[in-house]
This record gives C-alpha cells, structure tokens and sequence, in this order.
C-alpha cells in the first residue's frame, strides 16, 4: 500500500513529514519532491533499503545512485577527502542542482554506487527533500522517480502513474521547478569533468572552474547512467532542427502525430497535437518531462520535437531530448 501525502513546501506540516521520514528510518522507499525532479528515496547506509529502489524502478545494477545530504558536513563521512574545489562549488551552488562525484568512503554500501569507488552527492534546496532528510537522519540514495527508460517525473501525478504500490509513501509537494535533473561533475579527475549537462549550467560552472571539461576526457569513467536509451515516452520521438524544420516536420507527420513546437508558429502545423514547449530554453526545460508524458496521453503515432539553441539550460535540454529521440532525426 502506497501512501500520498500532501505537503505545502512553503509551510511543511513536521506531523505529517514524520510519516514519510519514517518510511526512510524504516528501510523503506518514498519519494519526494526536487527542485529538479522528483526522486525515489531509500536510507542509503541501508543496503536491503537500497536494492528495493533497484527493483522498483527496473533499473539496471550497473546505474549508480546520488546521495543526498542537508548539509555540507554530513558528506565528510561518506567520502575519502574532499578536494579545495568541492567548498567553493558548495559555497556557489549547494543546496542546489549540482551533483559532485568523489571517492567513497567505506560507509557507502558498494550497491549505492554499482560498484564504482566514487559516490554521486547533491544537497538540494527543496525545502521538502532537506526536511526528509533532516527528520530521518539518514543521508537519502534517490534515482529520479520514474520507471526506468520513462521520462523523469516532475508532478506528483507522474510519481503516482509510475510507483503506486511500488513506493511506500509518495510526497506531493507541487512540480518541481528546473524540469530537468541536476549536472554532475566528477571531482575524481583533473580537469574536473561534467558528465551530465544539467540545471546548474556550464557556463554557471565555469565561473568557478575555469579548467572544467564537458564529457569524460582522458579516459575517466562515463556517467554509467548516460548509456542507457533515457526519458522516452511511448510514441518514436524525431528530432527536427535548422531551416524548414516545420516544413519537414508536416512532410512526416500525420493527423495522429504530436508536434513539441519551439521558435515556430503553432499554426503552420499540420498535425492534430501541437504543444508549444515554451518561449526559452528554461521554460523548455521545466515543462520539457510533463510535454513528452502528455503527448502518451493523447496516444499520438509520433512525435517531432524542435530543440531549443545550445547554451545555458539548452545544453541540458538538447541532451535528454536527444536521448528521447535515441537518435531518430529527420
Ligand atoms: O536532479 C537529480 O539529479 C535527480 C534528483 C532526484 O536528485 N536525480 C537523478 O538521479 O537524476 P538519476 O539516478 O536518475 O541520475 C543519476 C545520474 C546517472 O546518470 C548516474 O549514472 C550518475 O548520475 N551517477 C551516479 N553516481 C555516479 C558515480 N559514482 N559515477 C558516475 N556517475 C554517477
Ligand atoms: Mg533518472
């Protein structure tokens, strides 16, 4: 039996978060709202807690997960040393989008991080998910809380159509507020090396890094997690960019097709669904994971999909709606 709990992020109820933190202490799973995302969470010192986030997803052993803390000082425990770099970037971005990769410590269960020597940690600033963790003292091992290869939930809706008797309590805390999930950055290699593009932006990270690299240069370890065909809803997605993309999107579709319009003129389309993604790259994204679940509600026969330009938020966007596509253009 799965739990719902309504919570206000801007007046939590400490009674009713107690029941969700008690699932957490209690070795079970609850998922909880993000500034990104919403994730699905278990104890993360709990192996056998940890393993249930696994299975409940369907997600391959081999994907590592991200601990969340409430507080710088809970990471020092969980890892070998934390180089000079990591208090600047907290100072910077914590609580925020920024997920760090550094060695573990022999605290972590091998199972968290699929094996690696190296621990994903992010502190967010979703007032709910840091009172999650503050109530059950236990740093939080959270996927995203979709069903694995879905499109990541952003709504408590999208939690409940994809872990209802799977999770024991699902928080309602609202959408959540970026739409896509956090960047992360592996501190374990010099140059530091992001490994997913995300809410917090290169150019954001450069500020502060002026060394950092996109992708795994030298032969770091990738993003398990990026490998894997991600994010995509039910109906093929292509991916239609550059010049007379609507006139190649009405060449392709149908009337049962889905168009995610970006820079374009809804009506010069002539499929049935056309969503407008929004009027820059940050609304893009925040809508970008309740458009694709949408269109699997209308049950359209494909979707074309315009990303939005590169830069900033749109190097995150591009990224999962590529992975969406699987690399299907037209
Ligand atoms: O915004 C977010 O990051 C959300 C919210 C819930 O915090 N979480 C999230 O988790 O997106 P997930 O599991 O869907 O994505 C985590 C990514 C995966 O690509 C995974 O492979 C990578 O982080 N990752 C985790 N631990 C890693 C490690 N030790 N080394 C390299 N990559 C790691
Ligand atoms: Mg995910």
């Amino acid at each position: 039996m799965t739990k719902v709990i309504r919570i206000d992020p801007q007046n939590i109820n400490t009674e009713e978060m107690k029941i969700a933190a008690k699932a957490i202490s209690e070795g079970g799973l609850c998922a909880f709202p993000t500034e990104t995302v919403y994730g699905l969470g278990a104890d993360a010192l709990n192996e056998e807690a940890v393993k249930k986030i696994f299975i409940a997803k369907g997600r391959p052993q081999d994907n590592p997960l991200i601990v969340h803390v409430s507080s710088v000082d809970e990471v020092y425990p969980l890892v070998k040393k934390v180089p000079d770099e990591f208090i600047r970037l907290c100072e910077k971005f914590w609580g925020g989008p920024l997920t760090m990769i550094l060695n573990r410590s022999g605290k972590i269960p091998p199972v968290v991080s699929a094996g690696l020597d190296t621990v994903a940690i992010r502190l967010p600033s979703h007032p709910v998910a840091t009172a999650l963790i503050k109530l059950s003292g236990k740093p939080i091992a959270a996927p995203s809380a979709n069903l694995s290869g879905r499109p990541s939930p952003t709504t408590a809706k999208h939690v409940i159509d994809d872990m209802m008797g799977k999770a024991d309590v699902i928080i309602d805390g609202g959408s959540a507020f970026f739409g896509v999930e956090s960047t992360v950055l592996d501190l374990t290699v010099s140059p530091p090396a992001v490994l997913r593009p995300g809410a917090v932006t290169i150019e954001e990270l450069l500020s502060v890094l002026p060394d950092v690299v996109f992708g795994s240069g030298s032969g770091a370890p990738k993003s398990p997690g990026m490998k894997y065909r991600h994010y995509a809803p039910k109906a093929p997605l292509y991916i239609a960019e550059g010049d007379d993309a609507v006139g190649r999107i009405n060449r392709h579709s149908d009337k049962k097709s889905g168009v995610l319009c970006y820079n374009a003129d809804p009506s010069l389309f002539t499929a049935e669904y056309v969503i407008s993604a929004g009027d820059n790259a940050t609304e893009y994204a925040a809508h970008l994971f309740y458009n694709l679940r949408k269109f699997d509600e209308l049950g359209v026969d494909k979707i074309f999909a315009i990303p939005p330009e590169e830069g900033g938020i749109g190097y995150a966007v591009r990224n999962r709606i590529f992975k969406s596509a699987g690399g299907n253009k037209i």
